[in-house]
């Protein structure tokens, strides 16, 4: 809400005045203050017109709005400009009836008060559809919830059915209000419309038996009779055409086009239900509605004596069953009249006009009765209450006043004589709280001014209500005296009473001119709105509003539900006369009065553009006639001198305060020196405000809006301080208590970073204690001083062990165990080896085996004995170092059975001149031999064989030591071989002679030939091999000295 004010914002309403200012030539100016000639009757009258041309039918006087009537639909009245219109300051939208219902509804939201737009106008200037529009207005824009939401509904449906039962075409209306309305609309203090409450006014009765030429009776009539199903007509006793009943026939006029009877009826009957009238209490209603059309059908014969009697009995008898009463009892109370004389009950019958009389007195009691229980149903479908507290009151109401306009007909009679008195009452009122308070109200505040004069209708008044004096109390008078008082004697009464009164004339009091329009059965009122003559037939009868009782007896006994409401037995057995319907009227009148008064005034001046219910036509004179007796050129004139606003100057302070430094947050001297001081610091040019006693006056809207926006600006920038401060307040807390929460988790964590480091040097401590005190008592048995010390000396040991074990069986490395694990240590290290020994010998194949147990001979023999072993130990034997393709195929054959072993080529050196001669030397199973080419030069068997000599040097010599005496050998054989470590093993193992290699230092003796001839190698070591002859004919043999000695 706020938002859109600051949207629209001074800059806005300036534009806003300003294009209007530009289109004031054509459509005239929205407010009637900003009427240049505002005195002149022909301009303001031009204004409307201007306007009413194009189709702008609200025009503002201040804050009066004017409205006239369009006859036609104009595109509005939307949802959406009722959005356009909600929560927007009452000048700065196009003027509009949805204004001053937002206006009256803030209003009352934001200062609590009770309001209440009074909608005045004559006959057919749209009061109904104002006050319609409103109640609209708020049921769609007014917060709601569920609840409420039927609250509304029945707010909204309440209208169609009152309208059915109490409008009627008139001449000057075709949805004439016949009764007066004033609906409160209940809200909660949320604002949401949450009940409601009708106060209704005199019902045009007579309208039910009688109705003018051109009009009709209640609408509610005809819609049965259109609309009701054929079943519900049959019911009832109808026929579906008006034309049959004698009460819808008098005004000549079943059918008007603007009214859709049949439509009507369907919405009737929705509304209904919608109000929560049970089904049964529709049929009951609608029993009524038909039997008061039944009676009208009654009708009577007179007999000899002039009584009547009653011919038409069918009636009689739907009469009987609709209203559930006895028949004969009905008809004898319709022709009979009880007369009570000296204590004794007497029946007496009626002639034929009192017949009628009393029958049409009955529908109309019937049908008048109805309607005031219908509005007391609907109120208490509309009621409040509070769901906490039931007795509670809603919060505030907004007053909505609809009654019926100024009326004057050809003929006019008591109803008019009400209503136009009613009216007189509210122009009273209106002039009563604008004219006449406001003006008060500045001479009171000491304001200078300058009186401007204006009709008081007060004197109008006075005439009619006046206590013995007025004509009200002359009626009544007359109606209550015994005698033979009719209305001629009460028209006499009056001229005797008032006649001297200038408001007051007669036939027979007035001038000749007027006498000529004038009845002699007439007396003329100059009411505020113009000139009015009532006839005085039937004033007295309307006023007394009797039932003969007889009749209300009957009516006591039905047994229809809603009649046994409305007829109270109580009633009879009241002695006390009832009061006039004049003097209730009056004293209703007074009340409502008080209600208005109670409450903060709207209002919606109504003006009717034309007689013939015409769109577009502007009917110049019937219009300033209205603007006349409306006040309206005084309205505004006192709006023009005087004071768009007031307030109290605390109220204003308080509110506009903070505007200025001093007055701001508080001010402490005279609230009219502060006043004075906020709307200087304000910038308010003299000639816009005054001051007077207790009140701030300011002339123009347009300077209190400037304000108002100010104090918009100013509630946000206070909202952005005050924003600001809570926020950094908000901010500030919000970081201390960060802080506040990151120190203590900081603690908490930092405690826990501290005992884990106290608790690890804790352990670290006891730990090296252990460790120092179990490497004192580490010799002593296991003990618990040492026991940690062992337990950790044995686990890093076997943990050592596990990443230190040898890899390979040559590896000998083994981590050195702690004392205590000397003997496991061993156990293991037996264990480790044996496995991978195992391990290792599993993976060995024959052939490998074979070469590993040659190779253990050699070492056996040879290991740390020959200087060239080392140099064999890598070097694989082989099985055989000579093919068989290397070997003479007639060696082969030689050798026979004995197939070779190993064969090796070998030098051998004589045995006399050393000399070097290639052979071959084989192995076989049992012997060896030595090969020359094909030749088989010598033949060792190993059982022969008696040793076999080496040097301990690095040469490749060596000697098969055989027996001398045995002729088949030739001797020991010198043998030189470039594999002698192999080809030895080889013989050894092939002669098993292991044992038999004897390996010499210096020289070697062997046996030359048979005699005993003794040969001698020496050796020695020298740089290379050198095998040759020496000068001491001994072989000598230079063997190379190798690295590894
Ligand atoms: N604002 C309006 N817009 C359109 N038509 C309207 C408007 N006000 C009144 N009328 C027409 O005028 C007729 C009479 O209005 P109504 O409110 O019944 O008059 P009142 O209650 O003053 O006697 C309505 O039936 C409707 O046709
Ligand atoms: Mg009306």
């Amino acid at each position: 809400m706020k938002y859109r004010v600051m949207a629209v914002g001074s800059e806005g309403v300036r534009l806003m005045m300003e294009s209007a200012l530009t289109a004031r030539d054509r459509v005239g100016v929205q407010d009637f203050v900003l009427l240049e000639n505002y005195t002149s009757e022909a301009a303001f009258i031009e204004n409307l017109r201007k306007r009413f041309k194009e189709n702008l039918i609200y025009t503002y006087i201040g804050s009066v709005l004017v409205s006239v009537n369009p006859y036609k639909d104009l595109e509005i009245y939307s949802k959406q400009h009722m959005e356009r219109y909600r929560g927007v300051n009452f000048y700065e939208v196009s003027p509009h009836i949805y204004a001053v219902s937002d206006n009256s509804y803030r209003a009352m939201r934001t200062e609590r008060k009770d309001q209440c737009i009074l909608i005045s106008g004559e006959s057919g200037a749209g009061k109904t559809e104002a006050s319609k529009k409103i109640l609209q207005y708020y049921a769609v824009t007014c917060p709601a919830s569920d609840k409420v939401e039927l609250v509304k509904d029945r707010l909204l449906q309440s209208n169609p059915v009152l309208e059915a039962f109490g409008n009627a075409k008139t001449l000057r209306n075709d949805n004439s209000s016949r009764f007066g309305k004033y609906m409160d609309i209940q809200f909660d203090f949320k604002g949401a419309p949450v009940g409601g409450h009708i106060l209704n006014y005199l019902l045009e009765k007579s309208r039910v038996v009688h109705q003018n030429h051109g009009e009709r009776n209640f609408h509610i009539f005809y819609q049965l009779i259109e609309g009701g199903e054929e079943d519900l007509l049959r019911r009832l006793g109808l026929e579906r055409n008006a034309q049959q009943y004698q009460y819808l026939v008098k005004g000549n006029c079943p059918k008007v086009s603007s009214i859709n009877d049949k439509n009507d009826w369907k919405t009737v009957r929705k509304a209904l239900t919608v109000i929560g009238f049970s089904e049964d209490e529709v049929e009951e209603l609608l029993n009524i509605i038909a039997s008061v059309l039944h009676l009208g059908n009654v009708q009577f014969a007179g007999d000899e004596a002039g009584n009547s009697q009653i011919t038409t009995e069918t009636q009689i008898k739907y009469l009987a069953r609709l209203l559930g009463v006895e028949g004969t009892a009905l008809k004898e109370a319709l022709t009979h009249k009880k007369i009570i004389a000296k204590g004794e009950e007497l029946m007496s019958p009626l002639n034929l006009e009192q017949a009628a009389y009393a029958r049409d007195a009955l529908s109309k009691a019937v049908y008048g009765r109805t309607f005031s229980w219908l509005v007391n149903k609907i109120n208490e479908s509309l009621s409040y209450k509070d769901p906490i507290y039931p007795g509670r009151k809603s919060a505030a109401v907004i007053g909505l006043l609809d009654i019926y306009g100024f009326e004057v007909f050809q003929h006019n009679s008591f109803e008019q004589f009400c209503i136009n008195y009613c009216n007189e009452k509210l122009q009273q009122l209106f002039i009563e709280l604008t004219l006449k308070s406001e003006q008060e109200e500045y001479e009171s505040e000491g304001i200078t001014w300058e009186p401007v004069q204006y009709f008081n209708n007060k004197i109008i008044c006075d005439l009619v209500e006046e206590k013995f004096k007025g004509i009200i109390s002359i009626l009544d008078e007359e109606c209550l005296r015994p005698g033979d008082a009719s209305d001629i004697t009460f028209l006499e009464k009056l001229e005797d009473t008032v006649g001297g009164h200038a408001h007051f004339v007669t036939h027979k009091l007035a001038d000749g001119k007027t006498r000529k329009v004038m009845g002699r059965e007439e007396f003329r009122l100059l009411h505020y709105a113009g000139e009015v003559n009532y006839n005085v037939n039937g004033f007295l009868d309307k006023n007394n509003d009797l039932l003969f009782r007889n009749l209300k007896e009957v009516m006591c006994q039905s047994e229809n539900k809603i009649l046994t409401q409305c007829f109270d037995r109580d009633e009879l057995s009241d002695k006390k006369r009832p009061e006039t319907a004049a003097t209730q009227f009056k004293n209703s009148l007074a009340k409502l009065m008080e209600i208005l008064m109670s409450k903060e005034p709207s209002y919606i001046r109504c003006i009717k553009p034309n007689d013939a219910k015409q769109a577009g036509r502007f009917d110049e004179v019937l219009i300033r006639h209205q603007v006349k007796y409306l006040g309206l050129m005084e309205n505004l004139r006192v709006r023009r001198a005087g004071f768009a606003y007031r307030r109290k100057y605390e109220t204003f302070l308080q509110r506009y305060k903070s505007l200025c430094p001093e007055t701001w947050p508080n001010w402490n001297g005279r609230l009219a020196d502060g006043v004075a001081i906020l709307v200087k610091h304000l910038g308010y040019k003299p000639e816009e405000y005054k001051l007077g006693r207790s009140k701030i006056f300011i002339r123009f809207p347009k300077t209190l809006f400037a304000t108002e926006d100010a104090l918009e600006v100013r509630k946000h920038s206070l909202a952005t301080t005050l924003q600001a401060a809570w926020r950094g307040y908000g901010q500030k807390s919000k970081f201390q208590k960060l802080r506040a929460s990151a120190i203590l988790i900081q603690a908490w964590w930092r405690g826990i970073l501290a005992r884990r480091k106290a608790a690890r040097r804790r352990w670290a401590a006891n730990t090296i204690r252990r460790f120092v005190k179990g490497f004192i008592y580490r010799q002593q048995p296991r003990c618990p001083e040492n026991e940690y010390f062992l337990d950790y000396v044995r686990y890093s040991f076997l943990m050592n062990l596990k990443r230190n074990l040898p890899k390979t069986i040559l590896d000998k490395s083994w981590p050195v165990p702690p004392p205590a694990l000397a003997e496991t240590s061993e156990q293991l290290k037996k264990l480790y080896v044996q496995n991978m020994v195992w391990s290792y010998c599993k993976r060995i194949n024959p052939e490998w085996k074979n070469q590993l147990e040659q190779k253990v001979v050699a070492s056996e023999i040879f290991k740390d004995k020959k200087d060239n072993y080392p140099q064999s130990v890598p070097k694989l034997f082989v099985s055989s170092r000579l093919s068989n393709e290397e070997v003479n195929p007639k060696v082969i054959q030689a050798l026979g059975n004995e197939k070779m072993k190993y064969g090796v080529p070998v030098t051998k050196y004589d045995r006399k001149g050393y000399k070097a001669r290639p052979r071959q030397l084989l192995l076989t199973q049992n012997c060896a031999f030595i090969v020359e080419e094909a030749k088989l030069k010598q033949r060792i068997d190993y059982s022969a064989l008696r040793g076999i000599s080496v040097s301990s040097l690095s040469d490749g010599l060596f000697v098969l030591h055989v027996p001398c005496e045995d002729n088949k050998q030739k001797g020991d054989v010198v043998l030189q071989s470039d594999h002698v470590i192999e080809t030895l093993t080889k013989v050894a193992i092939s002669a098993e002679k292991v044992n038999n290699i004897n390996i010499n230092q210096g020289s070697i003796k062997f046996t030359v030939g048979q005699g005993g001839k003794e040969g001698i190698i020496d050796f020695t070591s020298g740089s290379e091999l050198l095998i040759a002859k020496a000068k001491n004919g001994h072989l000598s043999v230079t063997a190379p000295r190798l690295n590894s000695r």
